[in-house]
């Protein structure tokens, strides 16, 4: 039998209807006690609960909950505190998926935040139909986004003003910092819509047309005292498009106030220009809290990139990471070496450096071995870098020699070089035994070095072991082809007390010496979090040495990857390794991803 509702809830069900009903509340609610005021926050839907905490008496409200970034009807806007969890109830009704995601302060501006997002993206799909010809303020929201903010019961929320993407973000702009938005939003109505936004972070997307450079202009304009963070992607834009947008960040051209700037997966008219646009060098010179800016995917020439270091250098940036993977920069330091460093005209670079660079990423640059020679030179104008990414450039073994004296020059330093990708590099045995042997006696070694999809084959396992001993704690050797004498081998490197946290050795044909490996490796790694061994042609015969392992493992490990092993038709299922799993730690046995075609090819 169903139990009798209380008065009390009858009572709050009625209230509640009743506040839904009107488009406001009866003065009479804020007579209620605090506990009762709160259990019927949080029966409210947004629009009602909006309601009820805007019309708020002052003595209700708390000086100390005050919040000061969303100035309304030119008084500060009120904020209760116990209402925060009738908001993140709101928030998980509509976005349950999100919720546990999100580290919300303050969940109503959160909840407001994510609704105009989708009336955005709602309207954006509407005016994207050719035959549009309305004000995007004039584009009607679906029911089911009305739904969300009143319930049923609000008849007069299904119509007229309320139904308006204007109404919407009016109404709710004050709480948007962070918005993303389609080009085809991009026109000059669209200030006027979120005058009240203060964004701190702004994505675009599809911007192509010059109307809609200056309809995002205007907006970049008007959020310039707050704006952080900008990103771009799939754009098309000319210098004078790069231009006005730059120009549109500056304060009196004088300064900027940008910590994150990014321009990705776009075309540039100009991808190998003589100088770069002027606009562009103003806000990489001005801009002194420039913290990471990022050209990637964009197809970018060597002329982008060595003018990008070079206006940075010149302007002895406080960059803290500089990202130009994947564009096409091959000979981009051509001129930066010993012999004509001092040559560069009109850069005054001699003597100056990027003091705070820590990360720079170039991967995927068709970088060469001569790139590799230059980038030493370029190199000792970071003094302070920590991570560098070289991954997917061909820069064979030759490259890697070039570089070697810098690895050795780094390590000296106090706050020495940390984290090193040459993945795909087009490397072989040779070269990279030649390198682990230098890394083996530098006096402060590597945290992190990745070897990945390089056909070193099993004679670099030597080198590799003698280097494992020293205290690496990331090491990526997937697909390496070390095979089962190769990880004979490495067996011989490990000693008691590695300090290796993460290892992956997938996709190395393995066979049981993975087993053993694993065997010798996790008595003594006290430190260790995970092991990927997948894809390595395991026999079953392996899982009993597998469960030997880990009965000595040490508590830290929470992930062993076994998948993509085919044990032998024997469909091999987790509860085989339950004794040794729990909350936290997990053993992969299935892959959920097939193999890859030419995984197990021949030891090169
Ligand atoms: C943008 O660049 C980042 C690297 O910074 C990359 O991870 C991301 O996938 C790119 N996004 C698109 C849409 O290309
Ligand atoms: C391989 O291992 C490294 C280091 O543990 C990790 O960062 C990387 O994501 C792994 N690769 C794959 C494909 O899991
Ligand atoms: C381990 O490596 C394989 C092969 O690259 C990859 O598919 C898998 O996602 C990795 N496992 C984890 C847990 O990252
Ligand atoms: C999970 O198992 C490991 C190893 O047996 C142990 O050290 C750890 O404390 C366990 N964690 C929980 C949450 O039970």
């Amino acid at each position: 039998m169903a139990e009798a509702p209380s008065l009390l809830s009858l009572c709050t069900a009625l209230v509640r209807d009743e506040i839904v009903r009107r488009d406001d509340v009866p003065p009479a609610v804020y007579n209620l006690p605090p506990d009762l005021l709160d259990a019927l926050a949080s029966q409210l839907p947004p629009l009602a609960l909006e309601n009820l905490q805007s019309g708020m008496p002052f003595e209700l409200q708390n000086e100390d909950e005050y919040d000061n970034d969303c100035p309304k009807d030119g008084r500060k806007r009120r904020r209760y505190r116990n209402f925060n969890l009738a908001w993140k109830k709101n928030f998980n009704l509509r976005w349950s998926k999100l919720t546990d995601t999100i580290q919300a302060v303050d969940w109503q501006q959160m909840y407001w935040e994510r609704h105009l997002q989708s009336c955005l993206d709602e309207a954006a799909e509407i005016a994207s139909v050719p035959s549009f010809s309305k004000c995007i303020g004039e584009i009607e929201m679906s029911d089911s986004m009305l739904k969300y903010i009143a319930s049923e019961g609000s008849v007069h929320l299904w119509c007229g003003k309320y139904r308006k993407l204007s109404y919407h973000c009016q109404q709710f702009g004050c709480y948007a910092q962070c918005l993303s938005l389609q080009s085809i939003l991009c026109v000059s109505e669209i200030c006027h819509l979120l005058t009240s936004c203060r964004l701190q972070t702004l994505v675009l997307r599809w911007i192509r047309f010059q109307e809609q450079v200056s309809g995002l202009c205007k907006l970049l304009n008007q959020n310039r005292e707050t704006l952080t963070s900008l990103e771009l992607i799939h754009c098309k834009l000319s210098s004078a498009s790069v231009n006005s947008i730059c120009d549109a960040l500056l304060h009196n051209g004088k300064t900027h106030g940008v910590l994150h700037f990014s321009i990705n997966a776009s075309y540039f008219d100009e991808t190998d220009p003589v100088a770069l646009p002027s606009g562009l060098v103003s806000f990489l010179s001005l801009g002194r809290n420039l913290y990471s800016f990022k050209l990637c995917e964009n197809f970018l020439g060597k002329n982008f990139g060595k003018h990008v270091f070079h206006t940075l250098l010149d302007a002895s940036s406080c960059l803290s990471d500089l990202d130009l993977s994947e564009n096409n920069m091959a000979g981009w330091l051509s001129k930066f070496n010993r012999r004509s460093l001092s040559g560069i005209p009109a850069f005054s670079i001699a003597g100056k450096s990027l003091q705070s660079l820590r990360v720079l990423n170039l991967r995927g640059n068709e970088l060469r071995k001569d790139d590799a020679d230059n980038l030493r030179y370029a190199l000792a104008h970071i003094p302070n870098l920590e991570f560098l990414d070289i991954s997917d450039n061909p820069i064979e073994d030759d490259g890697i020699r070039n570089l070697i004296p810098y690895f050795v020059e780094v390590s000296e330093r106090s706050f020495p070089f940390a984290d090193l990708n040459l993945e795909n590099c087009e490397l072989s045995c040779d070269g990279v035994t030649q390198l682990l042997n230098v890394l083996t006696t530098l006096r402060k070694p590597l945290r992190s070095l990745s070897l990945a999809d390089n056909s070193l084959g099993s004679s670099v396992a030597a080198a590799l072991g003698v280097f494992m001993r020293k205290s690496i704690q990331i090491l990526n050797v997937e697909g390496i082809g070390l095979g089962p004498c190769g990880f004979q081998d490495l067996i011989e490197g490990i000693t008691e007390g590695s300090n290796i946290v993460n290892i992956n050795i997938s996709k190395n044909r393995g066979g049981i010496e993975i087993a053993t490996f694993l065997l010798k490796l996790l008595p003594g790694a006290s430190d260790l979090v995970s092991v990927n061994a997948s894809y390595n042609l395991m026999p079953v015969e392996s899982l009993s040495i597998i469960r030997s392992a880990l009965k000595s493992a040490k508590g830290n490990l929470k992930l062993l990857d076994l998948g993509g092993n085919n044990w032998d038709g024997q469909k091999a299922d987790d509860s085989l390794f339950a004794e040794f799993q729990n909350g936290t730690r997990k053993i992969l046995l299935d892959s959920s991803s097939p193999p890859l075609d030419g995984l197990y090819d021949g030891d090169p």
